[in-house]
């Protein structure tokens, strides 16, 4: 997606050459012009598909995942990192350790969110080694959903998340592929 593309280079930078810095525009402050050219990028690519529902994770994921859902005219479903009091009955958790943050939480969805008869697109912000997606996709399964695909709004393709997911059956569609971060600036795939 090219406007997004420009987007990183004017205004991402590299943290280190693990890590892209977007926050002016996605995940700290947010474009909402630019999250409403996403979703519409998504639904575009998944069109025909069916689907019933949108998942994400919290925080991140949930920009594009809003304007993925309002696209495809579909209720979108927001996975917690966390439980709490009031979100403790008919639910169902996944561990999921980040190697980017080098911790982990419990992946948290209440059961009568997803259906066993929906198709689901995940849409998360970013892509990396992917143990985020795989841990949704653990929730997904044990719901008895069907997964139509993944959407990455950024995929750092030297952390091999998005071929795992690939290698594992699952249809990858990133906005943005980066193969390199380093100081002399972002390459794309
Ligand atoms: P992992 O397997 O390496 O942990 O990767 P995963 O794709 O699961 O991402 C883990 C977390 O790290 C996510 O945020 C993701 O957005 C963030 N992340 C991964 N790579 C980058 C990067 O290059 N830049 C930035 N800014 N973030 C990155 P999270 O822990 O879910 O936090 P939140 O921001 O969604 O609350």
């Amino acid at each position: 997606m090219e406007l997004l593309k420009q987007r990183i280079l004017q205004h991402g930078y590299s943290l280190n050459e693990n890590t892209l810095i977007v926050d002016s525009f996605l995940n700290h402050q947010v474009d909402a012009e630019l999250m409403m050219r996403i979703g519409q990028e998504f639904a575009r690519r998944f069109s025909g598909e069916d689907i019933t529902r949108v998942a994400t994770i919290e925080s991140s994921g949930i920009s594009p995942a809003v304007t993925t859902a309002l696209a495809l005219q579909v209720p979108m479903v927001i996975m917690k990192k966390s439980t709490s009091a009031i979100l403790k009955d008919d639910i169902i958790q996944t561990k999921v350790f980040s190697f980017t943050r080098q911790n982990s939480y419990m992946l948290t969805v209440k059961k009568a969110f997803i259906h066993p008869n929906d198709r689901i697109l995940f849409i998360d912000d970013f892509l990396a080694h992917g143990e985020a997606s795989f841990g949704a996709m653990r929730i997904l399964q044990h719901c008895g959903a069907e997964i139509v695909g993944i959407g990455a709004v950024i995929e750092k393709t030297f952390q091999n998340g998005g071929n795992r997911l690939r290698d594992a059956g699952y249809r990858v569609e990133a906005l943005a592929a980066i193969r390199k971060l380093s100081p002399a600036g972002i390459e794309f795939v």
